[in-house]
């Protein structure tokens, strides 16, 4: 996906969020892109749900916390509890708002807010995602629990360390290759039906959420390092 299609369908979202029935609501930019489609009804949805909780809009949310400072210190959940009622829709939103008011030692990765540069993955009740993508569950009666992304070691609170999986990305050479040289000697040419060719092959976003779930590839990690994840197919 286009990054001006999440783009702008994320800023749909944000433009209807408070109106109407949101199942009746329809994103014509994100209409080739049907999980584009769903998370920006869920997400309409949720607010939907919590704006008619009016009165029920704090919620507890349990986040994992670990800082290189004190080493010897247990890793454990701290609790926020935030009101939803002036917080934007996505997870990601909620920690933005936890780090700006009220904690600000909190960190995690993040940088496009819209699904393209994967590093804001993490595990967000049991469910290994991008936290930009991941609509708040609105359900105030239990907290949400975020943690970093499994089986891989924990740099500071949510941040992961990812040297071994760009190691294992880097074998797998994930760019294109030809056997011929380009025909002017200057450059390759790439035909639209070439192009075509490539859809579907090179959506990978690199958030490891894939490669951080498989158990399976994680044995063959603890082996012989070759964990590559599904991002290895995606990608080359
Ligand atoms: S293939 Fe894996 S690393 Fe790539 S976007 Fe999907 S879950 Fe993330
Ligand atoms: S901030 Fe880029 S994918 Fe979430």
């Amino acid at each position: 996906m286009s990054k001006s299609l999440l783009h702008h369908g994320y800023n749909k979202v944000a433009r209807i969020l408070g109106r109407t029935d949101s199942k009746k609501q329809n994103f014509p930019v994100l209409e080739d892109h049907p999980v584009g489609q769903e998370l920006a009804k869920e997400a309409v949805e949720a607010h939907g749900t919590i704006q008619s909780n009016i009165k029920k809009l704090m919620k507890e949310f349990k986040i994992y916390r670990w800082s290189p400072d004190h080493p010897n210190n247990k890793r454990y959940l701290e609790s926020y509890i935030i009101d939803l009622s002036n917080c934007g829709p996505m997870v990601l939103d909620l920690l933005q708002k936890i780090k700006a008011e009220d904690d600000p030692s909190l960190s995690y990765r993040r940088s496009c807010r819209e699904g393209i540069c994967g590093s804001c993955a993490m595990n967000i009740d049991g469910t290994k995602t991008a936290a930009c993508l991941k609509p708040i569950d609105p359900d105030t009666s239990r907290p949400t629990i975020i943690t970093p992304l499994p089986h891989m070691f924990v740099i500071k609170d949510l941040v992961v360390d990812l040297t071994n999986f760009y190691q294992q990305y880097k074998l797998i050479e994930p760019w294109l290759k030809t056997r011929k040289a380009p025909e002017d000697g200057r450059e390759y040419r790439q035909s639209p039906a070439d192009r075509k060719k490539l859809d579907g092959l090179y959506e990978c976003i690199l958030c490891a959420c894939c490669t951080t779930s498989c158990p399976p590839q994680l044995c063959s990690m603890l082996i012989d390092g070759s964990l590559t994840g599904k991002m290895f197919i995606t990608s080359n």
